[in-house]
């Protein structure tokens, strides 16, 4: 047999063998190959070495180190093929190994937001002081949000453009005047209509403006509402309540300072700042009840005189924690709530 039809053999060979344990997709089809190519009886590796002893015998010692290197190749391609099979399905599975010992993964506990954390103190705190807290409808009639307010139809402040007017098909919605209330003291109105005085309550809750949103700014926030009514309140009560409030929620010995104002539903009106580092933080919108209100729900305002005060929560939140921009509350950004 001349040399180089062996060598054209053996090169044969070795490439249908490589590419046989390539394919080799199980570990039937491994052993299929393994015995069709290094089969101890009937392999092909063994036909071909037969041919070995054919060659002429000057050309033995390349036909032998051929045929070695070729035995190699087929043998390395097996081996490859039976690490390939052997490993575990999934890349995920590669290397896991159960260990009783490694301490579980912990399920990551979320808390409450900072509003209501902050809703939470503010009832804590004014319940120290005796207000018990009341709830209001978010959805509320223009005489709840307005006109028992002392707010008169041509008032800017129903302006649609300033408002969240609903629509219903059936029209009731006109006919009500239903809106997404742009202020908590609609529940000063509720809770009057349905209580005799004297009155002390809070209430807390969502309000919503047609605002653009900036860093003060969202179209819908938080407030918390204030009304006393008894017989000879006045505005040193307010401002005594409203002193003792921001020094229990600052933790600070803070001044309070009334700027006079103007609020439809309060007579007089004043804007409430708060002495903060070193300056003054516009905190609250307050007064005592006007006489008109009392009046709306049956009160009787010789008898009876009351003072009511709105708060931003966000904006005594944002000023305690030193919060920049009022938008972070509303992203449920882990990384910025977790603070918190
Ligand atoms: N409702 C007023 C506002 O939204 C705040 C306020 C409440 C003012 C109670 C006076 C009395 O700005």
């Amino acid at each position: 047999m001349a040399l180089a039809e062996f060598l054209a053999e053996l090169d044969e060979l070795t490439g249908e063998a490589v590419s046989a344990f390539e394919s080799a997709g199980d570990a039937q089809a491994l052993e299929a190959a393994r015995i069709a190519f290094l089969g101890a009886k009937s392999g092909r590796l063994k036909a071909v070495q037969k041919g070995l002893g054919q060659v002429a015998r000057a050309d033995k010692p390349t036909a032998g180190k051929r045929f070695n290197e070729t035995k190699r190749q087929i043998e390395a391609a097996q081996a490859a093929a039976v690490e390939r099979l052997s490993r575990p399905a999934g890349p995920a599975e590669a290397g896991r190994k159960f260990d009783p010992t490694v301490p579980g993964l912990r399920p990551s506990l979320g808390h409450l937001h900072p509003i209501t954390q902050t809703i939470e103190e503010l009832k804590d705190i004014m319940g120290r002081l005796g207000f018990s807290v009341a709830e209001g409808p978010e959805v509320e009639d223009r005489w709840h949000n307005f006109e028992a307010l002392n707010i008169p139809a041509a008032h800017p402040a129903r302006d649609p453009l300033d408002n969240f007017y609903l629509a219903t098909a059936a029209g009731l919605a006109e006919e009500k005047g239903w809106l997404l209330r742009s202020q908590t003291s609609t529940v000063q109105i509720r809770v009057m209509e349905q209580t005799k005085p004297p009155v002390r309550i809070i209430s807390l809750g969502r309000v919503y403006r047609p605002d653009t949103a900036d860093a003060t700014h969202y179209p819908m926030f938080h407030q918390i509402e204030g009304l006393l009514v008894d017989r000879h309140v006045t505005m040193a009560d307010l401002k005594s309540v409203l002193r003792l409030f921001a020094q229990s929620f600052f933790e600070d010995d803070v001044h309070i300072r009334f700027r006079p104002s103007f609020f439809p539903f309060t007579e007089p009106s004043v804007e409430v700042d708060m002495s903060w580092q070193g300056g003054w933080m516009e905190i609250a919108g307050a007064g005592m009840v006007d006489p008109n209100v009392l009046r709306a729900v049956g009160y009787d305002p010789e008898e009876v005189t009351g003072f009511a005060f709105g708060v931003g929560i966000e904006r005594i939140c944002m000023g305690r924690h030193a919060i920049e921009d009022i938008r972070e509350f509303f992203k449920n950004d882990v990384r910025f709530l977790h603070q918190f």
